[in-house]
């Protein structure tokens, strides 16, 4: 299995710029069975009002950006998964939508929002879903969720092959460091899409990463350059949860331990 990742800057409020942008990079991406775009992609990020967060949001039914999608997979018989500004009656979220060729497959919701988006979206309403494409399973997180183990502990438990991870990463080296980390404690790849450039204050970080159930960092892109990325994985090794041959990543749990994460 090919899996990638597209590393751009978004245009704020100009979707169809945004979208001639990823049709030029997308050229780069070398029969890619599986490819993630960064976070908020039909929108930007850095809004400057709650009007602008609504006005760059579209309904997922009729969205310009979905429809681009579906073509796209329909075309090279891939899967992606986009950041994506959601409307949904009088709330926005900020969603990661999973896109195959026959359509939308699921989306998710981001559960921890991060500075400003506080003022813009509805937290995540629809848990931490997995879905079965065939040759793997996929889990959704979208950037500021990299800081809670729980999250991607959950997607493992659920079995998650493969996590793609849309961002819009600000803090300079944190989450990149956190990655390879979570890949080997849950032992599943993850894919990290993080956008490149400025919004206003904000500089994004790139170095979009890919790492394996080992740690090991198959792919990373620059911190400033927009890039396409792909690399060729065996999900064999995201089932195989041994440490030792007496240690399995999950079944070595200790969860009647853990009762006080469950707790507020
Ligand atoms: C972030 O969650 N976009 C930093």
């Amino acid at each position: 299995m090919r899996i990638g990742f597209v590393q751009l800057a978004p245009y704020l409020g100009d979707m169809q710029a945004t979208m001639h942008r990823i049709d030029a990079l997308m050229a780069d991406a070398d029969g890619a069975d599986l490819l993630v775009l960064p976070e908020l992609c039909n929108s930007g990020y850095n809004f400057e009002s709650r009007e602008q967060a609504w006005e760059t949001s579209e309904e997922l039914g009729g969205s310009v950006f979905m429809h681009y999608l579906e073509a796209k997979c329909r075309q090279h018989g891939m899967h992606i998964v986009s950041g994506i500004n959601e409307r949904d009656g009088d709330r926005l979220f900020n969603t990661a939508v999973l896109v195959g060729p026959d359509g939308c497959l699921g989306k998710y919701r981001k559960l921890h929002l991060f500075l400003n988006e506080k003022d813009y979206f509805t937290p995540g309403d629809l848990g931490l879903p997995v879905f079965d494409i065939g040759p793997c399973k996929i889990g959704l997180l979208i950037c500021f969720d990299w800081l809670f183990p729980e999250a991607w502990r959950v997607l493992a438990l659920k079995g998650a092959d493969i996590i793609c991870h849309p961002s819009n990463l600000v803090i300079p080296g944190l989450a990149q460091k956190a990655i390879p980390i979570h890949s080997v404690i849950n032992r599943v790849f993850v894919i990290t899409a993080n956008r490149v450039g400025t919004e206003g204050a904000l500089t994004f970080t790139g170095l979009s990463t890919i790492a394996d159930p080992r740690s090991d960092v198959l792919v990373q892109a620059s911190a400033t350059e927009e890039a396409v990325r792909t690399v060729d994985i065996d999900i064999s090794l995201a089932r195989d949860k041994m440490i030792t041959p007496r240690n399995h990543a999950l079944n070595d749990r200790r969860p009647e331990e853990y009762t006080l994460l469950t707790e507020r």
